[in-house]
This record gives structure tokens, sequence and C-alpha cells, in this order.
């Protein structure tokens, strides 16, 4: 008989294993799912008794308050999730090493292995173990090993690769009606079977034709592809608007006009100041990392290539900054808006802001930052990080963050455009205009406001991409 999902326990409350298995909850009232985390504080956001919930993400507390207490629960009882599941999923981070081999490329996979050898030392029934996090291929082969070598007798343990495709801002959506869910196995009868009885919980709410089945190192694989060609048409778009900004052509025309093209498709061309978030960079250096380990030093500088331009993009947009300010913006004024590493999110992972503030506290340049959802712990926790020669006290000498965009703008000599809030776009730019010290500057990295309108208030106006003279 086909093996029947009845509980669920995700590992790990983050960004991917919270939303994702909410949604699991909602679409699956016959099934129980449990999310545990070893952060406390983390858990206790999730029960807050008024959904302030860890994350921010449109439509996540509407799903929690519909689900929570019902057949929904998050604890930090890890164990006894563990226990009690018939199905695993492991969603933990994964960040970059930041030292030993392979630091600065390769996965930090310690919270993936701890994360296994827990559920080999607590099991007592058979489990499907699913690997949800991004991680490096044959990862899956390494859980397999620990758990087959850790296994009670009586116990069996599947392991499923089902990378998570969501991306933030639009978690909820993409989760509701996903382009496809992705599913590894062992192409054994056991991992057949293991395979479709997670197809079956998803389903419940997904059309047949979308949920693909693969071997294990496919699906791991994919993910990494996936992420790694998306990024790749972000640093290509971007490589073009350098072009443009030399030449006078539009960056926004190019991008429609190619993209009109059905071979290429017309999404994800945006020019930016750069991309961030915790997968573009990472998973492209996990590709990286895997090639040079498969001696393919031609496939490794390919995709290598693809950070780089990111971040000659990050630099080379502040250094219009400083170019356009007279060359020097020491003791300016700047005002930056969105510290977020795009709209819609509190996640400041990898966000270019970080850069660009970095930069401009290289010139020594005083900065206001105005983000609608990054906390303010967050903003001085990453600015610490970025610039590790500062104290904390000598950032603060410099940062001011403030709770509004005019607020951020008064008084400033220019206006940083790092995320693209739909709020900055609404603007009140003739009394932003009134209250800056002239000559006025907005540099727009995320293609967002009408230049012709602001210059016509008076501003001037550099957008990325664009050739045209302030
Ligand atoms: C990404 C993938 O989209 C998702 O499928 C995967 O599961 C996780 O990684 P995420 O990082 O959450 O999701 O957001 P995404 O919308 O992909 O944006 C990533 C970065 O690229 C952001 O900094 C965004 O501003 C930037 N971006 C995106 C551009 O600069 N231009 C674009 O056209 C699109
Ligand atoms: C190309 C462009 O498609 C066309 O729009 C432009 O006007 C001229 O250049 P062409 O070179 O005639 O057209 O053929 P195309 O079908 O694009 O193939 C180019 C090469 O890419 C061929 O060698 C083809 O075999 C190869 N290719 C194409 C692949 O290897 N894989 C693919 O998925 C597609
Ligand atoms: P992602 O963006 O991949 O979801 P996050 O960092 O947001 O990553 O979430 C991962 C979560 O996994 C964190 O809240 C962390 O505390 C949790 N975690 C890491 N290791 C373990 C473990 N061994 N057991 C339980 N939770 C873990």
């Amino acid at each position: 008989a086909p093996i029947q999902v009845k509980k669920v326990c995700c590992i790990g409350a983050g960004y991917v294993g919270g939303p994702t298995c909410a949604v699991i909850a909602l679409k699956c009232p016959q099934i129980q799912v449990t999310i545990v985390d070893l952060n406390q504080a983390r858990i206790d956001a999730w029960n807050s008794p008024d959904f302030e919930l860890p994350i921010y993400e449109p439509g996540l507390a509407d799903v929690v308050k519909a689900t929570r207490g019902k057949n929904l629960f998050f604890s930090s009882d890890v164990d006894r999730g563990i226990q009690e599941a018939d199905l695993i999923f492991v969603s933990v981070n994964t960040p970059t090493k930041k030292s030993g081999v392979g630091a600065g490329f390769g996965a930090d996979l310690h919270y993936v292995e701890s994360a296994t050898r827990r559920i080999a030392a607590v099991a007592s029934s058979s489990k499907i173990v699913v690997e949800k996090s991004t991680v490096p291929c044959r990862t899956a082969e390494s859980m397999r090993t620990i758990l087959e070598a850790n296994c009670k007798p009586g116990c069996r343990f599947d392991i499923l690769s089902n990378p998570e495709f969501l991306a933030e801002g639009t978690a909820i959506s993409d989760l509701f009606n996903p382009d496809r869910v992705l599913i590894g196995s062992l192409q054994t009868q056991e991992g057949k079977d293991a395979c479709a009885a997670l197809a079956s919980v998803y389903a419940n709410w997904v059309p047949k034709e979308r949920i693909l089945t693969v071997g294990l190192w496919s699906s791991e694989l994919s993910k990494l592809a996936a992420n790694a060609m998306l990024a790749q048409r972000i640093s290509s778009i971007n490589a073009l608007s350098a072009i443009c900004e030399a030449t006078g052509a539009n960056i926004d025309e190019v991008a429609h006009a190619v993209g009109y093209d059905s071979r290429v498709g017309p999404k994800f061309l945006r020019a930016s100041v750069g991309f961030g978030g915790s997968c573009f960079q990472k998973d492209i250096l996990n590709l990286v990392y895997l090639s040079e380990s498969l001696h393919l030093p031609e496939v490794a500088a390919y995709w290598r290539q693809v950070v780089e331009l990111n971040e000659y993009q990050k630099r080379r947009f502040s250094k219009i900054v400083v170019d356009a300010l007279f060359n020097t913006i020491t003791g300016k004024h700047i005002a930056v808006l969105g510290f977020a590493f795009k709209a819609d999110t509190g996640d400041t992972r990898e966000s270019p802001a970080i850069s660009l503030i970095r930069d401009f506290l290289a010139e020594r340049a005083y900065i206001t930052v105005y983000d609608p959802k990054v906390e303010e712990a967050q903003i001085w926790m990453d600015l610490s990080e970025a610039c590790p020669h500062l104290t904390l006290d000598q950032i603060k000498r410099q940062v001011t963050i403030v709770h509004s965009a005019l607020e951020a703008c008064k008084s400033k000599e220019a206006i940083v455009i790092a995320t693209e809030w739909k709020e900055f776009r609404e603007i009140d730019w003739q009394t932003v205009y009134n209250n800056m010290t002239k000559p006025a500057f907005v540099f727009d990295g995320r293609l967002l406001v009408d230049a012709d309108k602001l210059r016509r208030i008076g501003f001037k106006v550099k957008v990325i991409g664009r050739g045209e003279v302030l």
C-alpha cells in the first residue's frame, strides 16, 4: 500500500522551513505539522499571541492564523518532533564556510549534519527524511550514510531531495502556485515509494504535471543550476547596463527588446545595483567549488564571473555616486533608501545596500538609512560585519537610522535608492526637493523613479543603465 504521511516535522523554522510547512499545514488539514528549532526566541516569535512572526512575508501571518494550534505547531522540542513524525524536512541554514577547507566557497554543512545525527539518534521508527535546504550535490548521500550507520533495528530511513524554489517577498504565492515541485529520490523501489508519499502531500494543491520526480543527484544539481542561471541573467543585464551608460542607450529598452524573444522571456531582466539574498551568491560559489573539485576549471571560471560581475556592479554604482558629487563625498550627507536585499522582505543577507554603505563610509560620508521593514539592530549588525576595522561607535557617528523616507532625505545632498520598495515610488518628491541641499541628486539603483518628472522638479538624476547626462 502507498505510504500515507500523517505527521510532518520540519527541522529549522527559518525563511524556508517556516513558510513552506505553514502552507503544507494549510493545504493538508489531515496532516499534523510541527516546526522545530533550537532557537527558542525564534520559536516564541512564531508562537506570539499577536502574530509578530520572526520573518516578514506578505500573507504569511494569515496562513499561520488559520492553522496554528489546529494542525500547525511550533516547538523547541526537536527530539519529540523527530520521534512523532513519519516525514521530516531538514530545513536548516547552510551558509558559505567562513574558515577551513573551501572557505568563502563551500557550504557549511555542520547544521545539516548535526540535524541528521539527531534524527539518527532519537528516531525509534522508520522515517522519510527530506533534504530541503539548498546543499551541494551529494549531501543526500552523506545524510544517508550517517542515518544508515546509526539506524536502530527495525527502523529504515529513506532520503529525498526536495529543494524549495520560493523567492522571499512572494513566498506565499510561490508556495500556493509553484511553477514546479521537484522531488529527487534513489531509483530503488523504496526510494520511489518515499517519493510517491511526498508527491501525494503536494498533490493536495499542486497539479500533478507540475510535480517532477528525478534522481537524487539531478534534484540537488537542479537547485544550484536554477539559481545560477537566474543570477546569470541579472549579471548579463547588469553588464549591458554599463554599456548603456557609456553609450547613451537605455537598459529598459534593451531588456524589453531582448525579453520579447520567447526563447529569452521577459522576466528577471531588471538591471539593478546588484543582486543580493541568501541564495544566489552562495549557490553559485557552491557550483564553483563543485566544479573545481571535479577538475573542471573552465566551468568554475564561467560561473565565478557571474559573482564577480555582481561585485563590479555594486562598486561601479558607488563610484557613480562619488563621481557625480564632484569626486568627493567626504563630510557629505547621503540618504540611503532601502536596506533589505529586495522589496517586501526584512531580510538583509548579502544586500547590496550593505556594500554601498561600506563604500560610502570608507569615503567618510554621513549616511542616513531608512527601510520600512529591516530592524535597527540588524542594520548595526550588518554594518559592523561589513566594516570590521570600525567600532560600532565609530559607525554610529557616521550612520543614522530613521523611520521615514521624508525624514531620511531632509537636508541631504544626495539620495541613493538601494531597494525597490513600492513606497519609494510614491514619495512626495517636491517636498523632498524643497528640503534638500542644492544641487539635489537622486541615484536610482533600482529603475524605480520617474527620472523625467524628478528632473522637472529640479533634481539631478542618475539611473542605472541610462546614458543621459544628469
Ligand atoms: C531566489 C530565487 O528566485 C528562488 O527561486 C530561490 O528559491 C531562492 O533564491 P530570492 O533570493 O528570495 O529568491 O529573491 P529573488 O527575487 O530571486 O531576488 C534575488 C536578488 O536579485 C534580489 O537582490 C533582487 O533585487 C535581484 N534582482 C532580481 C534583480 O536585480 N533583477 C531582477 O530582474 C530580479
Ligand atoms: C541565431 C539567432 O537564433 C537568431 O535570432 C539570429 O537572428 C541569428 O542567430 P542561427 O544562428 O541561425 O540564429 O540559429 P540558432 O537556432 O539560434 O542556433 C545557433 C547555434 O546554437 C546552432 O549551432 C545550434 O545548434 C545551437 N544551439 C541552439 C544549441 O546548441 N542549443 C540550443 O538549445 C539552441
Ligand atoms: P533558511 O533561509 O535556509 O530558511 P534560516 O537561517 O532562516 O535559513 O533558518 C534556519 C533555521 O534552522 C535557524 O532558525 C536555526 O536555528 C535552525 N537550525 C539550525 N540547526 C538546527 C538543528 N540542528 N536543529 C534545529 N534547528 C536548527
